[in-house]
Protein backbone atom coordinates (compact mmCIF):
# COMPACT_ATOMS: atom_id res chain seq x y z
CA UNK A 1 0.00 0.00 0.00
CA UNK A 2 0.96 3.25 -0.28
CA UNK A 3 1.11 6.85 -2.27
CA UNK A 4 3.51 7.88 -5.02
CA UNK A 5 6.23 10.10 -3.99
CA UNK A 6 5.11 13.54 -3.33
CA UNK A 7 6.39 15.63 -6.07
CA UNK A 8 8.98 17.54 -6.12
CA UNK A 9 6.93 20.97 -7.54
CA UNK A 10 4.60 20.45 -4.58
CA UNK A 11 8.03 21.43 -2.68
CA UNK A 12 9.35 23.99 -4.90
CA UNK A 13 7.21 26.86 -3.47
CA UNK A 14 8.27 25.77 -0.05
CA UNK A 15 11.59 25.42 -1.09
CA UNK A 16 11.99 28.60 -2.75
CA UNK A 17 10.70 30.69 0.07
CA UNK A 18 12.75 28.57 2.36
CA UNK A 19 15.89 28.85 0.11
CA UNK A 20 17.84 31.89 2.51
CA UNK A 21 18.25 29.24 5.34
CA UNK A 22 18.71 25.94 2.99
CA UNK A 23 22.06 25.89 1.70
CA UNK A 24 24.19 23.42 -0.71
CA UNK A 25 24.31 20.14 0.35
CA UNK A 26 27.59 19.88 3.23
CA UNK A 27 26.80 23.77 4.14
CA UNK A 28 26.37 23.21 7.37
CA UNK A 29 29.04 20.41 7.76
CA UNK A 30 32.66 21.00 8.28
CA UNK A 31 33.49 17.89 7.33
CA UNK A 32 32.04 18.69 3.68
CA UNK A 33 35.56 19.17 2.12
CA UNK A 34 36.31 15.67 1.87
CA UNK A 35 37.59 15.31 5.23
CA UNK A 36 34.86 13.18 6.79
CA UNK A 37 36.21 9.88 6.51
CA UNK A 38 39.19 10.65 8.32
CA UNK A 39 37.10 12.42 11.07
CA UNK A 40 35.28 9.40 11.62
CA UNK A 41 38.70 7.13 11.15
CA UNK A 42 40.90 8.93 14.05
CA UNK A 43 37.24 9.50 16.10
CA UNK A 44 38.02 12.93 16.63
CA UNK A 45 34.21 14.26 16.70
CA UNK A 46 33.63 13.07 20.16
CA UNK A 47 31.59 14.72 22.79
CA UNK A 48 33.72 17.54 24.09
CA UNK A 49 34.79 18.81 20.67
CA UNK A 50 31.34 20.21 19.83
CA UNK A 51 31.55 24.16 18.82
CA UNK A 52 30.45 26.80 20.95
CA UNK A 53 27.88 29.34 19.60
CA UNK A 54 29.39 32.32 17.95
CA UNK A 55 28.86 35.92 18.65
CA UNK A 56 27.18 35.58 15.31
CA UNK A 57 24.79 33.34 16.23
CA UNK A 58 23.96 35.15 19.54
CA UNK A 59 22.96 38.02 17.47
CA UNK A 60 20.50 36.17 15.34
CA UNK A 61 18.81 34.55 18.44
CA UNK A 62 15.32 35.36 17.55
CA UNK A 63 15.75 36.21 14.31
CA UNK A 64 15.96 32.48 13.30
CA UNK A 65 14.00 31.89 10.08
CA UNK A 66 13.13 34.70 9.18
CA UNK A 67 13.02 34.62 5.71
CA UNK A 68 13.64 37.76 2.76
CA UNK A 69 10.87 39.59 2.13
CA UNK A 70 10.07 38.94 -2.10
CA UNK A 71 9.78 42.12 -3.94
CA UNK A 72 6.10 43.16 -4.09
CA UNK A 73 3.91 42.05 -7.38
CA UNK A 74 4.04 44.71 -9.56
CA UNK A 75 0.66 42.92 -11.15
CA UNK A 76 -1.78 44.51 -8.36
CA UNK A 77 -2.06 40.95 -6.65
CA UNK A 78 -1.48 40.59 -2.52
CA UNK A 79 2.35 41.04 -1.60
CA UNK A 80 3.52 37.10 -0.16
CA UNK A 81 3.83 37.03 3.31
CA UNK A 82 6.71 34.79 4.08
CA UNK A 83 6.87 32.44 6.83
CA UNK A 84 8.37 33.03 10.14
CA UNK A 85 8.94 29.83 12.94
CA UNK A 86 7.33 30.50 15.66
CA UNK A 87 9.09 28.68 18.46
CA UNK A 88 7.68 26.20 20.61
CA UNK A 89 6.46 22.84 20.23
CA UNK A 90 3.77 22.47 22.03
CA UNK A 91 2.85 18.98 23.26
CA UNK A 92 -0.34 18.43 24.92
CA UNK A 93 -0.91 15.02 26.55
CA UNK A 94 -2.65 12.49 24.68
CA UNK A 95 -5.05 9.85 25.99
CA UNK A 96 -4.54 6.75 24.36
CA UNK A 97 -7.72 4.75 24.06
CA UNK A 98 -7.80 1.60 22.03
CA UNK A 99 -10.61 1.51 19.78
CA UNK A 100 -10.98 -2.04 19.19
CA UNK A 101 -13.92 -1.91 16.75
CA UNK A 102 -11.56 -2.97 13.61
CA UNK A 103 -9.10 -5.57 13.06
CA UNK A 104 -6.25 -3.22 13.30
CA UNK A 105 -6.33 0.72 13.42
CA UNK A 106 -7.63 2.69 12.65
CA UNK A 107 -3.93 4.38 12.00
CA UNK A 108 -2.49 7.69 10.45
CA UNK A 109 0.35 7.49 8.23
CA UNK A 110 1.98 9.80 5.68
CA UNK A 111 0.95 13.09 7.14
CA UNK A 112 1.65 16.46 5.29
CA UNK A 113 0.23 19.65 6.21
CA UNK A 114 -2.68 19.90 3.86
CA UNK A 115 -3.70 15.69 3.83
CA UNK A 116 -3.27 12.93 6.18
CA UNK A 117 -3.79 8.87 5.72
CA UNK A 118 -5.89 6.79 7.49
CA UNK A 119 -5.52 3.36 7.49
CA UNK A 120 -7.52 0.18 8.97
CA UNK A 121 -7.51 -3.16 9.01
CA UNK A 122 -11.17 -5.43 8.91
CA UNK A 123 -11.37 -9.24 8.71
CA UNK A 124 -13.23 -9.43 5.65
CA UNK A 125 -13.28 -7.06 2.43
CA UNK A 126 -15.46 -4.39 3.01
CA UNK A 127 -15.81 -1.05 1.54
CA UNK A 128 -14.04 1.95 3.48
CA UNK A 129 -15.33 5.68 4.19
CA UNK A 130 -13.92 8.17 6.71
CA UNK A 131 -16.36 10.97 7.82
CA UNK A 132 -14.14 13.97 8.76
CA UNK A 133 -13.72 18.14 9.32
CA UNK A 134 -12.44 20.41 11.30
CA UNK A 135 -12.93 20.55 15.40
CA UNK A 136 -15.04 17.94 16.15
CA UNK A 137 -17.37 18.54 12.94
CA UNK A 138 -18.15 15.38 10.60
CA UNK A 139 -18.69 17.24 7.55
CA UNK A 140 -16.74 15.64 5.18
CA UNK A 141 -16.25 12.67 3.41
CA UNK A 142 -13.25 10.29 1.56
CA UNK A 143 -13.68 6.52 0.32
CA UNK A 144 -11.12 4.44 -1.16
CA UNK A 145 -12.62 2.37 -4.21
CA UNK A 146 -13.98 -1.27 -3.85
CA UNK A 147 -13.88 -3.49 -1.20
CA UNK A 148 -10.11 -4.45 1.10
CA UNK A 149 -9.18 -5.77 4.00
CA UNK A 150 -6.33 -3.51 4.18
CA UNK A 151 -8.35 -0.35 4.29
CA UNK A 152 -6.14 3.09 3.22
CA UNK A 153 -7.85 6.74 2.10
CA UNK A 154 -5.71 9.72 2.04
CA UNK A 155 -8.11 12.83 3.15
CA UNK A 156 -7.20 16.21 1.13
CA UNK A 157 -7.49 19.42 1.45
CA UNK A 158 -6.64 20.21 5.21
CA UNK A 159 -5.77 22.90 6.85
CA UNK A 160 -2.24 22.60 8.39
CA UNK A 161 -1.39 22.34 12.41
CA UNK A 162 -4.71 22.36 12.31
CA UNK A 163 -7.37 19.45 14.77
CA UNK A 164 -9.43 17.44 13.08
CA UNK A 165 -12.15 14.72 13.77
CA UNK A 166 -12.45 11.48 11.90
CA UNK A 167 -14.81 8.61 12.20
CA UNK A 168 -14.00 4.92 10.35
CA UNK A 169 -16.97 3.28 8.61
CA UNK A 170 -16.35 0.07 7.17
CA UNK A 171 -19.03 -3.06 6.60
CA UNK A 172 -21.47 -1.42 8.10
CA UNK A 173 -19.35 -0.99 11.30
CA UNK A 174 -18.42 2.36 12.87
CA UNK A 175 -15.43 3.26 14.52
CA UNK A 176 -15.54 5.27 17.58
CA UNK A 177 -14.60 9.36 17.00
CA UNK A 178 -11.23 9.99 16.90
CA UNK A 179 -8.82 13.19 16.56
CA UNK A 180 -5.45 14.01 14.95
CA UNK A 181 -3.49 17.47 14.19
CA UNK A 182 -2.25 17.90 10.62
CA UNK A 183 1.51 18.81 9.70
CA UNK A 184 2.66 22.39 10.57
CA UNK A 185 4.12 24.67 7.45
CA UNK A 186 7.56 23.52 6.32
CA UNK A 187 9.56 26.26 8.91
CA UNK A 188 7.89 25.25 11.98
CA UNK A 189 8.78 23.65 14.91
CA UNK A 190 7.96 19.52 15.36
CA UNK A 191 7.77 17.47 18.53
CA UNK A 192 8.56 13.76 17.29
CA UNK A 193 9.08 10.35 19.75
CA UNK A 194 12.05 7.66 18.23
CA UNK A 195 11.17 4.10 18.70
CA UNK A 196 13.19 0.64 17.26
CA UNK A 197 13.58 -2.92 18.53
CA UNK A 198 10.19 -3.46 20.46
CA UNK A 199 10.06 -6.91 18.69
CA UNK A 200 8.92 -9.35 21.23
CA UNK A 201 8.40 -7.43 24.18
CA UNK A 202 4.90 -6.08 23.69
CA UNK A 203 4.26 -5.72 27.10
CA UNK A 204 7.51 -3.45 27.97
CA UNK A 205 6.65 -1.48 24.36
CA UNK A 206 3.15 -0.48 25.73
CA UNK A 207 4.50 1.70 28.55
CA UNK A 208 6.66 2.87 26.07
CA UNK A 209 3.56 4.25 24.13
CA UNK A 210 1.72 5.60 26.93
CA UNK A 211 4.66 7.51 28.34
CA UNK A 212 5.28 8.83 24.71
CA UNK A 213 1.11 9.95 24.91
CA UNK A 214 1.70 11.46 27.94
CA UNK A 215 4.32 13.62 26.36
CA UNK A 216 2.00 14.48 23.43
CA UNK A 217 4.15 13.85 20.26
CA UNK A 218 3.20 15.30 16.77
CA UNK A 219 4.57 12.69 15.26
CA UNK A 220 6.25 9.07 15.56
CA UNK A 221 9.07 7.63 14.19
CA UNK A 222 10.71 4.06 14.10
CA UNK A 223 14.19 2.69 13.34
CA UNK A 224 12.67 -0.93 12.90
CA UNK A 225 12.54 -4.59 14.32
CA UNK A 226 8.92 -3.62 15.14
CA UNK A 227 8.11 -7.11 15.14
CA UNK A 228 9.72 -10.35 15.83
CA UNK A 229 9.41 -12.42 12.52
CA UNK A 230 7.79 -10.03 9.95
CA UNK A 231 6.51 -13.20 7.77
CA UNK A 232 4.63 -14.03 11.10
CA UNK A 233 1.23 -12.51 10.15
CA UNK A 234 -0.09 -11.91 13.63
CA UNK A 235 3.02 -10.27 14.98
CA UNK A 236 2.03 -7.05 13.49
CA UNK A 237 -1.12 -6.67 15.58
CA UNK A 238 0.27 -8.85 18.80
CA UNK A 239 3.49 -6.76 18.40
CA UNK A 240 3.38 -3.42 17.29
CA UNK A 241 0.02 -2.28 16.36
CA UNK A 242 -1.97 -3.39 19.49
CA UNK A 243 -0.03 -2.08 21.80
CA UNK A 244 0.46 1.24 20.29
CA UNK A 245 -3.13 1.01 18.83
CA UNK A 246 -4.62 3.76 21.08
CA UNK A 247 -1.91 6.38 20.47
CA UNK A 248 -1.55 5.14 16.26
CA UNK A 249 -5.53 6.41 16.00
CA UNK A 250 -4.18 10.15 17.14
CA UNK A 251 -0.72 10.12 16.20
CA UNK A 252 0.99 9.19 12.71
CA UNK A 253 3.73 6.90 12.19
CA UNK A 254 6.27 6.32 9.78
CA UNK A 255 8.57 3.15 10.60
CA UNK A 256 11.92 1.35 9.27
CA UNK A 257 12.52 -1.95 7.83
CA UNK A 258 14.87 -4.03 10.06
CA UNK A 259 16.27 -7.67 9.42
CA UNK A 260 13.03 -8.72 11.75
CA UNK A 261 11.01 -7.12 9.46
CA UNK A 262 12.14 -10.13 7.04
CA UNK A 263 10.95 -7.31 4.56
CA UNK A 264 7.74 -9.22 4.45
CA UNK A 265 5.20 -8.51 2.30
CA UNK A 266 2.59 -7.27 5.22
CA UNK A 267 5.35 -4.43 6.01
CA UNK A 268 4.44 -2.66 2.41
CA UNK A 269 0.57 -3.83 3.06
CA UNK A 270 0.31 -2.02 6.20
CA UNK A 271 1.91 0.88 5.07
CA UNK A 272 1.54 4.28 4.06
CA UNK A 273 4.74 5.52 2.93
CA UNK A 274 6.00 7.86 -0.13
CA UNK A 275 7.64 6.11 -3.43
CA UNK A 276 7.78 6.20 -7.01
CA UNK A 277 5.20 4.10 -8.56
CA UNK A 278 7.76 2.22 -10.95
CA UNK A 279 9.94 1.04 -7.48
CA UNK A 280 7.10 -0.35 -4.81
CA UNK A 281 10.48 -1.86 -2.96
CA UNK A 282 11.26 2.12 -2.21
CA UNK A 283 8.43 2.32 0.27
CA UNK A 284 10.97 1.35 2.95
CA UNK A 285 13.43 3.45 1.43
CA UNK A 286 11.96 7.15 1.44
CA UNK A 287 11.99 10.45 2.98
CA UNK A 288 9.10 13.25 4.12
CA UNK A 289 9.24 16.36 5.34
CA UNK A 290 7.57 17.42 8.89
CA UNK A 291 7.41 20.80 9.91
CA UNK A 292 10.84 22.01 9.89
CA UNK A 293 12.43 18.50 9.91
CA UNK A 294 13.08 16.28 6.74
CA UNK A 295 13.73 12.53 7.56
CA UNK A 296 14.98 10.02 5.29
CA UNK A 297 14.16 6.37 6.47
CA UNK A 298 16.87 4.05 5.05
CA UNK A 299 16.43 0.59 4.23
CA UNK A 300 19.79 -1.03 5.81
CA UNK A 301 18.68 -4.54 4.26
CA UNK A 302 19.72 -2.96 0.49
CA UNK A 303 22.92 -2.90 -0.97
CA UNK A 304 23.95 1.32 -0.11
CA UNK A 305 27.17 0.90 -0.79
CA UNK A 306 28.99 1.48 -3.98
CA UNK A 307 30.95 -1.89 -6.10
CA UNK A 308 33.93 0.40 -6.35
CA UNK A 309 33.47 3.71 -8.05
CA UNK A 310 29.64 2.05 -9.64
CA UNK A 311 27.07 3.30 -6.97
CA UNK A 312 24.02 0.77 -7.13
CA UNK A 313 20.64 2.57 -7.36
CA UNK A 314 19.12 1.78 -4.03
CA UNK A 315 22.46 4.06 -2.81
CA UNK A 316 22.02 6.27 -5.50
CA UNK A 317 18.49 6.85 -4.05
CA UNK A 318 19.27 7.07 -0.85
CA UNK A 319 22.07 9.97 -1.81
CA UNK A 320 19.16 12.33 -3.97
CA UNK A 321 16.68 11.85 -1.65
CA UNK A 322 19.60 13.41 1.20
CA UNK A 323 20.24 15.75 -1.60
CA UNK A 324 17.27 16.44 -2.66
CA UNK A 325 15.35 20.28 -1.66
CA UNK A 326 12.91 18.93 0.61
CA UNK A 327 16.01 17.92 2.86
CA UNK A 328 18.51 20.54 1.92
CA UNK A 329 15.75 23.23 2.50
CA UNK A 330 14.85 21.67 6.28
CA UNK A 331 16.11 23.64 9.50
CA UNK A 332 16.51 19.63 10.70
CA UNK A 333 18.06 16.22 8.59
CA UNK A 334 16.90 13.51 10.45
CA UNK A 335 17.96 9.95 9.49
CA UNK A 336 16.67 6.41 10.07
CA UNK A 337 18.00 3.33 9.73
CA UNK A 338 17.89 -0.18 11.29
CA UNK A 339 21.27 -1.25 11.67
CA UNK A 340 23.98 0.93 13.11
CA UNK A 341 27.36 2.09 12.03
CA UNK A 342 29.22 1.32 15.56
CA UNK A 343 27.97 -1.03 18.28
CA UNK A 344 29.32 -1.21 21.85
CA UNK A 345 27.25 -3.54 23.00
CA UNK A 346 26.20 -7.30 21.66
CA UNK A 347 26.41 -10.44 23.44
CA UNK A 348 28.49 -10.90 26.89
CA UNK A 349 32.25 -10.71 25.83
CA UNK A 350 31.12 -11.45 22.38
CA UNK A 351 31.81 -8.96 19.90
CA UNK A 352 30.04 -10.96 16.97
CA UNK A 353 28.52 -7.80 15.74
CA UNK A 354 30.50 -4.00 16.33
CA UNK A 355 28.79 -2.00 13.45
CA UNK A 356 27.87 -2.19 10.21
CA UNK A 357 31.13 -1.52 7.74
CA UNK A 358 29.01 0.00 5.06
CA UNK A 359 27.54 2.58 7.20
CA UNK A 360 30.83 3.27 9.10
CA UNK A 361 32.36 4.02 5.69
CA UNK A 362 30.01 5.05 3.44
CA UNK A 363 26.58 5.70 4.63
CA UNK A 364 27.15 7.70 7.65
CA UNK A 365 30.17 10.23 6.14
CA UNK A 366 28.02 10.88 3.13
CA UNK A 367 24.72 11.51 5.45
CA UNK A 368 27.74 13.85 7.41
CA UNK A 369 28.53 15.62 4.38
CA UNK A 370 25.11 16.40 3.34
CA UNK A 371 24.18 18.22 6.74
CA UNK A 372 22.38 15.71 8.48
CA UNK A 373 22.29 16.26 11.96
CA UNK A 374 21.19 12.76 13.16
CA UNK A 375 21.50 9.08 12.58
CA UNK A 376 19.30 7.42 14.77
CA UNK A 377 19.63 3.47 14.19
CA UNK A 378 18.54 0.51 16.60
CA UNK A 379 19.88 -3.11 16.08
CA UNK A 380 22.02 -3.28 18.84
CA UNK A 381 19.51 -3.66 21.91
CA UNK A 382 21.25 -1.00 24.35
CA UNK A 383 21.67 2.53 24.08
CA UNK A 384 24.67 4.28 22.56
CA UNK A 385 25.44 8.28 21.65
CA UNK A 386 28.33 9.47 20.03
CA UNK A 387 29.30 11.86 16.79
CA UNK A 388 30.79 11.55 13.93
CA UNK A 389 32.03 14.59 12.16
CA UNK A 390 28.86 16.96 13.01
CA UNK A 391 26.30 14.39 13.16
CA UNK A 392 24.98 12.68 16.33
CA UNK A 393 24.62 8.85 15.66
CA UNK A 394 22.19 7.29 18.34
CA UNK A 395 21.59 3.36 18.98
CA UNK A 396 18.10 3.58 20.74
CA UNK A 397 17.17 -0.06 20.44
CA UNK A 398 15.82 -0.46 23.74
CA UNK A 399 11.83 -0.71 22.83
CA UNK A 400 11.11 -3.48 24.42
CA UNK A 401 13.27 -6.92 23.00
CA UNK A 402 15.56 -7.91 25.98
CA UNK A 403 18.97 -6.07 26.43
CA UNK A 404 22.72 -6.37 25.10
CA UNK A 405 25.89 -6.53 27.13
CA UNK A 406 28.49 -3.86 26.46
CA UNK A 407 31.74 -6.05 24.98
CA UNK A 408 33.93 -3.40 23.58
CA UNK A 409 34.61 0.73 23.17
CA UNK A 410 34.80 2.92 19.90
CA UNK A 411 36.02 6.15 20.18
CA UNK A 412 33.08 7.64 18.25
CA UNK A 413 30.98 6.73 20.74
CA UNK A 414 30.31 8.27 24.12
CA UNK A 415 27.71 7.32 25.87
CA UNK A 416 25.96 3.55 26.80
CA UNK A 417 23.24 2.50 28.75
CA UNK A 418 21.43 -0.85 29.00
CA UNK A 419 18.02 -0.36 29.40
CA UNK A 420 14.69 -0.30 28.19
CA UNK A 421 14.14 3.32 26.72
CA UNK A 422 12.82 5.28 23.68
CA UNK A 423 13.54 8.81 22.34
CA UNK A 424 11.81 12.24 22.19
CA UNK A 425 12.89 15.58 20.09
CA UNK A 426 12.27 18.86 20.06
CA UNK A 427 12.97 20.15 16.88
CA UNK A 428 12.96 24.31 17.25
CA UNK A 429 13.77 27.24 15.42
CA UNK A 430 17.43 27.56 16.67
CA UNK A 431 17.68 24.72 18.63
CA UNK A 432 17.22 20.48 18.06
CA UNK A 433 16.98 18.93 21.76
CA UNK A 434 16.77 15.10 21.77
CA UNK A 435 15.95 13.11 25.51
CA UNK A 436 16.30 9.75 25.88
CA UNK A 437 13.78 8.31 28.44
CA UNK A 438 13.88 5.09 30.67
CA UNK A 439 10.70 3.26 31.68
CA UNK A 440 10.79 5.13 34.93
CA UNK A 441 10.55 8.49 32.86
CA UNK A 442 13.63 9.21 33.77
CA UNK A 443 16.18 11.56 31.47
CA UNK A 444 19.22 9.49 31.18
CA UNK A 445 20.58 11.77 28.73
CA UNK A 446 20.12 14.26 26.54
CA UNK A 447 21.85 16.59 23.94
CA UNK A 448 21.43 19.85 22.59
CA UNK A 449 22.25 21.28 18.90
CA UNK A 450 22.16 24.77 17.46
CA UNK A 451 21.28 25.45 13.49
CA UNK A 452 24.25 27.33 13.28
CA UNK A 453 27.01 25.81 15.51
CA UNK A 454 27.80 22.28 14.06
CA UNK A 455 27.88 19.41 16.55
CA UNK A 456 26.32 19.06 19.43
CA UNK A 457 26.31 22.32 21.72
CA UNK A 458 25.38 20.42 25.56
CA UNK A 459 24.92 17.52 26.58
CA UNK A 460 24.41 14.83 29.55
CA UNK A 461 27.87 13.71 30.00
CA UNK A 462 28.70 10.12 31.28
CA UNK A 463 26.47 8.54 32.76
CA UNK A 464 27.90 7.49 35.66
CA UNK A 465 26.26 3.94 37.14
CA UNK A 466 25.00 1.65 34.93
CA UNK A 467 22.70 -0.73 35.48
CA UNK A 468 24.01 -4.60 35.25
CA UNK A 469 23.11 -5.58 31.33
CA UNK A 470 21.38 -9.12 30.85
CA UNK A 471 22.39 -11.55 28.07
CA UNK A 472 20.52 -11.55 24.76
CA UNK A 473 20.96 -13.80 22.08
CA UNK A 474 17.75 -12.61 20.39
CA UNK A 475 18.35 -9.63 18.39
FE1 LIG B 1 16.41 -6.06 17.28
Amino acid sequence: MGRTLWPVAAWLPIVLACSGGGGSPGADSAGADGSVSDLLADGLAKDGDSSKPSGDIAEAEGAADVLPVPDAPSDGRAEIVPPVCMEGTGGSPILADPDETFDLGPYLMSPTPTAMTVMWRTLDAADGLVLFGKGDALDRQATHPGEATVHEVVLEELEPATRYAYRVESGGIQSKVHHFTTAPDAVQPVRFAHFADNQNGPEIFAQHVLAMAAWGPHLLVGSGDHVQAGLDEPLWKEQLFGPARGLLHQVPVQLVVGNHEENSPFYYQLMANPHPADHPEWESHFGFRYGNTYFLVINTNYFLCPIGEVELPDGQHMRELAESPEAQSATWRIALGHENAWSECWGDGDCGYDGTLCLRNYVVPLLADRGFHFYLAGHTHAYERGQAANMVHVIAGGGGGSMDAWCKDWPQTSVVHTAHHHLRFEAGCQTLRMEAVDLDGNIFDWVELDKDAPGVLQDQGPIPDLPPPTLNSDR
